[in-house]
């Protein structure tokens, strides 16, 4: 069984032997209701030559806008260790709110530019919860290498830049998306949905394996591909496109033809869930 821990305090006794002896440390934060898109971050952090690895399990308020799925997302603490477990980790690091922060809590981490585009124009303020809390964890744990799921990309490219523009002295990785044997992506927020939508969402990888196809064939319009996207999800009768971008995969600034690397990146809303994909044209 893995170790579970609640505070800091009891973290940093488990971490200061490896941080004395230099010993390389891996770490995967999330927001639990673990499934195998998480393990594979944990697998990759066992296998990538670290010492010991740490999971964090905390579904961080500051990331949620007034009126999204806080009170709804998906808890199981229980479930989380038994897959850690299964997945080889030594510890999980699961902080109360309270822990995380204390009253008088009153710094946060903001970021120009990139967070203000897809993800960031829908939700607005998501990122500046995703980085303050990232930091602070990664403050707590320290890690040599820190894993995270080209899933959700642009979190990724926030996360590597903040790494970056501040100084972290860690390996960002960014790890392939896992989906279920059909090609939806595993997201902890697939348990929302109903028989109906859940059939409905495969249109997201139909659409993004459709233009990929395309884009690796040569189509270079991205007129073209967007509409492609848009004529498949729309084959979903309740999907409601928050955004289909086709932009360069660092600046997530649109792209004016698909001749170099390019992200395609769309998300959906099914009812009250909202899903998020996306494809790497290389
Ligand atoms: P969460 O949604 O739990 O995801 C934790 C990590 O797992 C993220 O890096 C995410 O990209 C990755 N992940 C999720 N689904 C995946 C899939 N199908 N394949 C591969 N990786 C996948 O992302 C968060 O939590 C939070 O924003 C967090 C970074 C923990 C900050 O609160």
């Amino acid at each position: 069984m893995p170790k579970v821990v609640h505070t800091v305090a009891e973290l940093h006794k488990i971490l200061q032997p490896l941080w004395r002896k230099g010993e390389p440390v891996g770490f995967v934060p999330t927001m639990g209701a673990l499934h195998a898109g998480h393990v594979s971050l944990m697998k990759l952090s066992r296998a990538g030559g670290n010492v010991l690895t740490v999971v964090s399990v905390f579904v961080n308020p500051l990331q949620f806008a007034p009126g999204e799925d806080y009170d709804e997302y998906p808890r199981d603490l229980g479930g989380d260790v038994k897959v850690a477990r299964d997945a080889g980790v030594e510890v999980v690091f699961a902080p109360s709110v309270a822990e995380m922060y204390p009253r008088g809590f009153v710094t946060w981490t903001d970021q120009d530019k990139i967070t203000e585009k897809l993800c960031g124009e829908h939700r607005p303020g998501h990122f500046r919860g995703v980085l303050t809390v990232v930091l602070k964890l990664l403050n707590i744990v320290r890690p040599n290498n820190a894993y995270f799921g080209q899933k959700d990309y642009q979190q990724s490219v926030v996360i590597q830049r903040m790494v970056t523009d501040l100084n972290l002295d860690m390996k960002v990785h960014v790890c392939p998306i896992i989906r279920e044997a059909d090609g939806l992506a595993m997201s902890s927020r697939n348990v929302y949905l109903g028989p109906k939508h859940r059939t409905e969402a495969l249109v997201l990888h139909q659409a993004l394996v459709r233009v990929h196809e395309l884009a690796t064939g040569g189509e270079r319009s991205v007129k073209k591909l967007y509409g492609e996207v848009k004529r498949i999800i729309g084959q979903a009768k309740s999907a409601k496109i928050d955004y289909i971008a086709i932009v360069h995969p660092e600046t997530l600034e649109d792209v004016n033809d698909v001749s170099g690397r390019t992200l395609i990146a769309v998300a959906v809303r099914f009812g009250k869930t909202r899903l998020i994909d996306n494809v790497l044209v290389e």
